[in-house]
């Protein structure tokens, strides 16, 4: 049995990881309603002598909560993996950290590993610099970077199909492209990304974009309120994954 340490283990992504990873993992979950605040601590505080995977789904995700508590933001979404990373690579662990298409500025599409990242927001900032301080702290580690997330996670926060089909998102953007990624799909791959030697940035997410506005109508097949989206969110994130989900 695989022992792992899955941070963010309440979340969208972190719930969808403790079902879907199969038997093999035994999983050590950590967050911070479990009393574990990440922006105070050390990796050392949480991650155990038997843990030898580490699996970084904590963040502070949404753009608007990055606005409002930009220092929790900076601590959990960069510094955080950097200390995550040093402390993988100096006691030999394997760690695999999640990171966003909001890193991108959504002009260039469709991006790759080597495209230019020039974030539009500080949530993407923030995550941003987390990616480089885990590329250069700890080269063995890999960085999955996704996009939008769909699917049934059951997570306090709700992902962008949970709020469609409840009826909680009602307007849809016509000119923002995204490759809407099944949740349940990528977690898979996370358990076999873990068990994989694979380092670096990869990109992992569904194969095609669709406007935000065409995804919600094939989920809902009627008429549906179509808007621009604002000047300030990156309107083409087109992402070309290497690793293709779903
Ligand atoms: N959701 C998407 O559409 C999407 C798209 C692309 C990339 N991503 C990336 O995927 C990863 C997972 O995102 P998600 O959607 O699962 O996020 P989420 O639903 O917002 O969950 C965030 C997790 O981080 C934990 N957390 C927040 N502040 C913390 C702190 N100070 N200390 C410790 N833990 C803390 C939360 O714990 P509590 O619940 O206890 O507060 C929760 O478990 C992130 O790296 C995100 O950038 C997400």
């Amino acid at each position: 049995m695989r022992e792992l340490l899955l941070t963010g283990a309440t979340g969208r992504l972190g719930r969808t990881v403790q079902k879907e990873f199969s038997k093999q993992w035994n999983i050590h979950p950590c967050s911070r309603s479990r009393g574990e605040d990440l922006t105070t601590l050390e990796p050392t505080d949480v991650v155990t002598d038997k843990i030898d995977f580490v699996l970084n789904c904590a963040a502070l995700s949404s753009r608007g909560g990055c606005v409002k508590n930009p220092v929790v933001a900076f601590k959990l979404n960069t510094v955080w993996p950097k200390k995550l990373a040093i402390f993988c690579r100096e006691t030999n662990r394997r760690l695999v950290h999640i990171s966003t298409d909001l890193v991108y500025a959504g002009g260039l599409p469709p991006y790759t590993e080597r495209s230019p990242a020039v974030p539009r927001s500080l949530y993407g900032w923030t995550k941003l610099l987390g990616d480089i301080a885990v590329q250069r702290n700890n080269p063995n580690a890999c960085i999955v970077r996704t996009s939008i997330l769909v699917g049934e996670a059951g997570a306090p926060m709700t992902t962008f199909s949970e709020d469609i089909l409840s009826g909680r998102a009602t307007h849809f953007h016509v000119d923002c492209f995204r490759n809407h990624t099944d949740i349940n799909a990528l977690a898979k791959y996370l358990s076999e990304c873990l068990y994989s030697s694979r380092s670096g940035l990869v990109l992992a997410a569904a194969p095609y974009a669709m406007s935000r506005a065409a995804y919600a109508y094939s989920l809902l097949k009627r008429d549906i309120n179509l808007i621009p989206a604002p000047d300030d969110i990156p309107h083409d994130l087109t992402l070309r994954p290497s690793k293709i989900i779903g």
